[in-house]
């Protein structure tokens, strides 16, 4: 069996999906055109590949019908053959040999997933991104040095639908619809960003996941499944990398192969590329809403009820220290970021974040960013460091977008002196392995504190653990209001204020359970009413 060189998973390596013109995207000689939004004219050029080893770039064939059969036949075998054609032809000097021995493992591999493939994306198939990316190499080489803008769009129309009907006369006709649908992913290659251009303007697509150019995975409406969309392949991907970074300022190479940043509507990206990520570039887009959800709406959404909501509002307006925990995507920031908009208008606020995602509404901010090495490998600005800084500004309230470290410990020392209110997250599955990772955590400050001592801590700073989870259906769901109760000995004990019971899953495959309070009336109401804030008699009775 023959393995990507570096040990990656057994894939083939050979031909591009599709066969772009002339055999393989030509190098460009022609100086990059960059234009004021930084928008590159040209087709995937020779990015440097970001391998220090010096292997050649990589591009990848993949069949897609053994592991997913698509539901309507567009990326059925027809556009499937072709790439397997492209295989056979021999462009790939030894490339087909290693295909085919790679493809014994690939479909061991490949037979274990059974993802579904995004139904509400038909048009996209590899013979769109062929004839796009064809028309893409001569419209740039047609406009030339021109610079476009992203916002261009219609200014560029013109001629490239003009470079469309050229190349299509020596091409299968298309009907009229799949003509338009083609021209909107030309324009998306020279003025955004390529494939998942599309994805990005889709309103019901919450997160994108890039794996390698032929593996595009997206969220809609809370559900995971495949896209159509794919890369030419990795140099195609890097395009569109660079595209996204250069504007910030950033590279992804060698040197530094992860970067962060944000997409000029404000989506966060992850983006960690070769060797390190054994596939080939991948790209994590967690895209931003520009309706920002309300308590409200989580109550609409089911993911609380409305007497939970009461009493989170109450909890941060009565200044309760409150850790939200949950898995990755369950929803804490959001969670976060509304809980944070409950803070009365007078307080003065400090934000840390790694990326900055929250949005608080409040005159007296300041909202810090964190800051990773340059590559001298200088200047990193931890959000450790910014939680001690913060702590000078006179925060009345800091809020940790995540804790992730040894600011775990500065933060509870904020929250107990006098920094009450104070907010953050933390990965965890449940509250009680909520206070064990606050514990990890606190470790990791490199302060040699006894175990006891972290807890006593933890127990004096945290009143409230708000825990969310994202449940097999893809819905979100507030699953535990927890309050702390302080310490009994060496345990630290905690009691339920509010729990989601899962019965089951209904024939939708939707999570069938309820909210529902435990009797337990929280210490913290006491603390809630010295503040002025009545609450419902009744909020507290078993349901
Ligand atoms: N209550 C909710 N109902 C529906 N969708 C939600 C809810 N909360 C969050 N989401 C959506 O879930 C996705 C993940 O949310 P969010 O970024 O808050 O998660 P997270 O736990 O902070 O993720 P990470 O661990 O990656 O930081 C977003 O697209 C967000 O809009
Ligand atoms: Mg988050």
């Amino acid at each position: 069996m023959a393995l990507i060189p570096g040990g990656g998973r057994p894939r083939p390596v050979g031909s591009p999906l599709v066969s772009p013109p002339g055999g393989g995207s030509a190098p460009s000689s022609r100086p990059e055109g960059l234009n004021g939004a930084g928008v590159a004219l040209r087709p995937p050029p020779p990015v440097a590949r970001p391998d220090i080893d010096g292997r050649a770039s990589r591009s990848i064939e993949l069949p897609m019908d053994p592991i997913v059969p698509a539901p309507n036949g567009t990326n059925g075998s027809g556009a499937n053959g072709a790439a397997h054609e492209a295989n056979g032809n021999g462009a790939n000097g030894n490339g087909a040999a290693e295909n085919a021995e790679g493809m014994g493992e690939m479909d061991f591999h490949l037979a274990e997933m059974s993802m579904p493939i995004d139904a509400d994306d038909n048009d996209f198939d590899d013979e769109l991104l062929r004839l796009s990316h064809k028309i893409h190499t001569i419209l740039v080489d047609e406009l030339g040095g021109q610079q476009f803008k992203s916002d261009d769009r219609e200014r560029l129309r013109p001629v490239a639908t003009q470079v469309m009907n050229d190349v299509l006369k020596d091409e299968k006709p298309l009907v009229p619809r799949r003509k338009a649908v083609l021209l909107e992913e030309v324009l998306n290659e020279v003025l955004g960003f390529g494939p998942i251009q599309y994805l990005l303007n889709d309103n019901s697509i919450s997160e994108l996941m890039i794996n390698a150019p032929d593996m595009v995975f997206i969220e809609r409406s809370g559900r995971i499944c495949r896209s159509r969309r794919k890369f030419i392949d990795e140099r195609h991907v890097m395009n569109i990398i660079d595209r996204i970074v250069r504007p910030l300022g950033k590279q992804a190479n060698a040197r530094t192969p992860m970067v962060d940043g944000r997409l000029p509507d404000g989506s966060r990206v992850n983006i960690i590329i070769p060797p390190l990520a054994r596939f080939g570039p991948s790209m994590s887009i967690r895209k931003f809403k520009r309706e920002k959800l309300t308590g409200d709406d989580l109550v609409t959404f089911g993911s609380i009820t409305e007497k939970m909501r009461m009493f989170l509002e109450a909890c941060v307006k009565s200044r309760l220290n409150m850790i939200i925990s949950g898995g990755t995507g369950s929803g804490k920031t959001t969670t976060l970021n509304i809980m944070s908009n409950f803070i009365p208008v007078g307080e003065r606020v400090v934000t840390i974040e790694d990326a900055a995602e929250l949005q608080v509404r409040l005159p007296n901010l300041v909202s810090l960013e964190s800051r990773p090495a340059n590559i001298e490998g200088e200047g990193e600005v931890t959000i450790r460091d910014l939680v001690k800084n913060a702590l000078r500004m006179r925060p009345e309230r800091i809020i940790v977008g995540e804790c992730r470290g040894g600011e775990t410990l500065d933060m509870l020392q904020a929250m107990n002196t006098g920094h009450d209110g104070s907010l953050s997250t933390v990965h965890a599955n449940n509250p009680r392995d909520t206070i064990s990772r606050l514990e990890t955590l606190c470790m990791m400050s490199g302060m040699d504190l006894p175990v006891r001592v972290i807890s006593k801590q933890i127990a004096s700073a945290v009143q409230i653990i708000v825990q969310q989870a994202r449940l097999s259906d893809g819905s979100r769901r507030v699953t535990h209001i927890t309050e702390v109760q302080g310490m009994e000995g060496d345990t630290l004990l905690l009691q339920d204020i509010f729990v989601y019971d899962q019965k089951g899953r209904g024939p939708d495959g939707k999570v069938i359970g309820r909210h529902r309070t435990t009797g337990f009336r929280p210490k913290s109401v006491s603390a809630i009413e010295a503040m002025g804030y009545k609450l419902p008699r009744d909020l507290f009775q078993p349901d």
